[in-house]
């Protein structure tokens, strides 16, 4: 049991979470820098307007990064700084800021991951539709080949777009994501469907532009189904339950929805029948355009859900005993998910899978002798690598990303989380490597060989 000699141990972030919106450098706005204004949004009122000052800030970043030893970031861009209304005009400025951070990485020996879209929808195109419109798909694909003219001579691998449950499920079914709206389900699976015919036209444009063969993947989420026992009927049922379809109040927490197009190049037919009044019109075209191929695969992956196989022989759930391990946001510890998700992700899939994200938040604080103690986080990492290890074993996996690098701005819990595994004192902007920061530069100079 050991993980590849060439795995990618890395940390993530994305762009509105960290950069600060700095917006006299010519960006323009995207749906959250929108959102944060709206009284009673955002917890205590925060925004990303400075967050981790990640933009002037960034060589220190990086500095901290080589300290660590990550050999892999990934981080993603923002849209609107990029191209301020989406199409059409650039805004160099942006585009010195990414190729700035790119050769800072590689300069210090560290592989750029790029993730194209981390929920920054830029606000002209949200005035003109935004996943609504058909032509959101020819939108992305035009900054996507942007985004490969000037930065794939350095850059190798790319991912699309991130969560999708997400930026459709909280943007738009329950409004407690930017732009904040509680649409009809019927326009959530249009945008859904959009949003992956967008997702296939980066990729067509990526490779179109590329100055050298690239790595493309995307990056959905949704949590794991795990079994009881090793018993083949318990593993059955988890696998079941993990590829299965929710109610459509909630249709937007799954994973065979969104990756079954990608990968096979059509919607699994249980949803097909149990959406149908939902649905938009799905051409041939369409499908084939949303599975242009790709060439790894990524999941965020945080808890799952136990699963055994009931007497009946319908999966039955594991109910979890009173007092079960929980983080500071209130999601369960549940490390068996890192092994069942990339090995149920790669028995259907077939392709090299990245843990594009994993991580807890803590109350972390600064102790008296001026460190973070973080044992919860060393913890947990240690139970859920543990088990990232033996699906080494059985799924081909290339690599892991810490979610996060740097604490950071928590979507509409502002400041409260911390997910970092460096401390973010929002006062000063000062870092402070925790604990755990420490802990992953020892396990990633043995490749995990302790766990
Ligand atoms: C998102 C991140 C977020 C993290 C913790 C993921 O859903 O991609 O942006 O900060 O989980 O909630």
């Amino acid at each position: 049991m050991s993980f590849r000699k060439d795995f990618m141990w890395g940390a993530a972030t994305s762009a509105y979470q960290i950069e600060g919106g700095v917006y006299g450098t010519g960006k323009g706005m995207h749906v959250w820098d929108v959102f944060t204004k709206e009284p009673g949004r955002i917890f205590e009122g925060h925004t990303g307007d400075v967050a981790c000052d990640h933009y002037h800030r960034f060589r220190e970043d990086v500095a901290i990064m080589k300290e660590i030893g990550l050999k892999a970031y990934r981080f993603s861009m923002d849209w609107s700084r990029i191209l301020p209304e989406g199409t059409g005009r650039v805004n160099e400025e942006g585009i010195a800021f990414y190729n700035a951070l790119i050769d800072e990485l590689l300069k210090n020996g560290i592989e750029p991951f790029v993730t194209l879209y981390h929920w920054e929808l830029p606000y002209e195109l949200y005035k003109r539709g935004g996943w609504m419109n058909p032509q959101s798909a020819e939108w992305f694909g035009e900054y996507a080949a942007l985004v490969a003219d000037r930065f794939s001579d350095r850059v190798k691998n790319f991912f699309t777009i991130n969560e999708p449950q997400c930026f459709v499920g909280l943007g738009f079914l329950t409004g407690e994501h930017a732009p904040g709206l509680k649409s009809p389900i019927r326009d959530t699976f249009e945008m859904a469907h959009n949003a992956l015919r967008a997702h296939g036209r980066a990729v067509q444009q990526l490779r179109a532009h590329a100055h050298q063969p690239l790595t493309i993947g995307f990056a959905p989420t949704s949590g794991v189904c795990y079994p009881e026992t090793e018993k083949p009927e318990d593993i059955e049922a988890a696998r079941q339950m993990y590829f299965s379809l929710p109610d459509p109040e909630h249709w937007t927490w799954n994973v065979a929805w969104w990756s079954d197009p990608v990968l096979f190049g059509h919607y699994p037919e249980e949803g097909l029948v149990r959406y149908e009044k939902y649905l938009p019109k799905i051409t041939d075209e369409d499908l084939r355009l949303i599975s242009e191929p790709i060439d790894i695969y990524g999941q965020n992956i945080y808890n799952g859900r136990c699963f055994r196989m009931g007497a009946d022989g319908k999966p039955e759930e594991v109910t979890r005993y009173e007092g079960f391990g929980k983080t500071a946001i209130d999601w369960p510890v549940t490390p068996e998910c890192l092994r069942w998700g990339p090995k149920f992700l790669y028995d259907r899939y077939r392709k090299p899978i990245y843990i594009t994200e994993n991580g807890m938040s803590a109350h972390d604080v600064v102790s008296l002798d001026g460190k973070v103690h973080d044992p919860n986080r060393i913890d947990f990492l240690a139970r859920y690598l543990g088990e990232l290890k033996k699906a080494s074993d059985e799924a081909d996996i290339r690599g892991y990303f810490h979610w996060s690098l740097l604490d950071n701005f928590e979507w509409n819990k502002g400041y409260s989380e911390r997910f970092g595994m460096v401390y973010v004192d929002y006062r000063t902007q000062q870092r402070i490597l925790k604990d755990s920061a420490h802990w992953y530069r020892d396990l990633i100079q043995k490749n995990g060989a302790e766990l």
